[in-house]
């Protein structure tokens, strides 16, 4: 196992800028100083050019749906995976893009561009949107916004010191389903809210195995498997077990079904209500061994109150694993109080999505649905006008042609992606009412627990933070 370095311990020179000034970006990127805090100011009919870090699996269509802007010219990528399901097919689609297997090379290459789009496990969100910051380029990043909260707090303090326009793919913020939502608390329709109960019901099919495989098998042709490790510890490769997609089961490279989803599910609660950072989380989860995050979990957060809660503080309870979701008794309802299934057979929630609790009615929240009151019977002949849709991915373009603004930019993404984290912290401490001063980034409650704000990263691989 090669060296690791922690935040504060910085063998390799990380400390940011200090590593800058030696030349040096996170993970070897070379940089002159004057490009550091610069970025490019466009003319009118400049198009912006956008690099895409991750261009496979859903990197694809986070650069086709960015690209789609005529504001937009693609102008390099790079996959660790030459295959034509990863790097082929979207080479293919824009051949005039250089492409490339490593993105601190494509960093080097950072005068060619102006954006850059980071679609790569969660691992290996930080490092590269940390470097590129660095280097003046605006970024949007995958859901959730990293992998440690140490690293979320990063990312929010980049884009605000260097004045980039950032963007977090939680895209379904833009939907008419969220906005619609988010709308409906504002305008005061179900009250003030009381309490918020969200859940993912689904199956967690990236679990192949309980723990890490034994032996090695040959690292398929093309396939850069030491870049894909990037910041983690060297492990051998085995297919169909970490790339592509299944890598989500292991702790080392995620945050399990929390981390896939917190930041969507968890997405129209903190805008509707004005959420900030909690101030104590408590969970039960199933156990778990020290690779292989759980199967169900229930998280609770309790954040301060707002001028759309009805208290002091609001409690906000998280619900995740196969079936599982807030009994009806707790949210106060019966199935006759949710709208009718198919043929009238009886209500049932959603298999993912939010209930909040209103003063005067409940609002359900469905994850990409539009939302409904409950009790459903009060609510017959009320009907919902949808909020028109945003373009998640274009507007982000246009912000940075300064004539739109971002809704996920980092300054509101790092605060959601910090709590989704603090819920997966307080996941592997079951049970331990843990304290949070966000400001201090002081975590209490249970030895060990503020150990995993942050991580240990793999020499040479460790991110410039600022
Ligand atoms: N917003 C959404 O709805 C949504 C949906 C799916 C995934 N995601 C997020 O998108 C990201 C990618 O998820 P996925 O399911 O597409 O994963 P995946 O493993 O299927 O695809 C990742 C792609 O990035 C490439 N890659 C991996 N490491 C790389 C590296 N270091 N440098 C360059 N390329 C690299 C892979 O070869 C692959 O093409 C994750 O952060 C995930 O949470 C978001």
């Amino acid at each position: 196992m090669r060296s690791r370095t922690r935040p504060g311990e910085r063998s390799t020179g990380g400390g940011g800028l200090g590593v800058s000034r030696r030349g040096l970006l996170g993970g070897g990127v070379a940089v002159g100083l004057s490009a550091l805090g610069w970025s490019r100011a466009l003319g009118a009919n400049e198009r912006v050019r956008i690099a895409s870090i991750g261009c496979g699996g859903k990197g694809f269509s986070d650069l086709l749906d960015t690209a789609k802007s005529p504001h937009a010219e693609v102008v390099a990528l790079c996959n660790i995976d030459e295959s034509k399901a990863h790097l082929g097919a979207a080479a293919e689609k824009f051949p005039m893009a250089k492409t490339f297997t490593d993105w601190r090379r494509l960093l080097d290459d950072a005068g060619t561009l102006d954006a850059v789009i980071v679609s790569t496990p969660d691992h290996m969100h930080a490092a590269p949107s940390l470097a590129a910051m660095h280097l003046g380029k605006h970024v949007q990043c995958q859901k959730p916004l990293t992998h440690t909260l140490f690293e979320a707090r990063q990312l929010r303090q980049a884009a605000e010191r260097f004045k980039l326009v950032t963007q977090m793919g939680n895209q379904i913020q833009s939907h008419p389903a969220y906005r619609t939502a988010v709308k409906l608390v504002h305008d005061g329709k179900i009250g003030a809210v009381k309490a918020v109960h969200s859940w993912q019901a689904g199956g967690m099919p990236w679990r192949k195995l309980d723990d890490r495989p034994a032996g090695a098998a040959d690292v398929p042709a093309g396939v850069h498997w030491d870049e894909w490790l990037g910041v983690a510890d060297t492990r051998p490769f085995q297919p169909e077990i970490y790339h592509p997609f299944n890598w989500r089961a292991w702790q080392e490279f995620a945050n399990g079904q929390l981390g896939d989803f917190g930041c969507h599910i968890l997405d129209p609660v903190f805008m509707a209500l004005g959420l900030t950072a909690p101030l104590s989380v408590r969970a039960e989860a199933t156990p778990m061994n020290r690779e292989v995050w759980y199967t169900k979990s229930t998280v609770r957060w309790l954040f301060p109150g707002t001028p759309r809660t009805a208290g002091p503080t609001i409690e906000v309870t998280w619900y995740d694993g196969q079936g599982h979701k807030p009994a009806l008794d707790v949210l106060g309802l019966t199935a006759a109080d949710l709208p009718a299934g198919k043929d009238g057979a009886e209500g049932t929630l959603p298999n993912s999505g939010s209930v909040l609790i209103g003063t005067t009615a409940s609002l359900v929240v469905p994850h990409v649905g539009m939302p409904y009151y409950v009790p459903a019977q009060r609510f017959a002949d009320v009907t919902i006008e949808p909020e028109p849709a945003r373009d998640h991915y274009t507007s982000w373009i246009d912000a940075i042609r300064g004539t739109e603004r971002t809704t996920s930019h980092f300054g509101y993404a790092g605060p959601l992606t910090e709590t989704v984290l603090l819920g997966t912290i307080a996941i592997r401490h079951p049970g331990a009412l843990l304290g949070w001063d966000a400001d201090a980034m002081a975590l209490t409650g249970a030895a060990g627990a503020s150990g995993l704000l942050t991580k240990g990263y793999r020499g040479g691989w460790q991110p410039a933070w600022v």
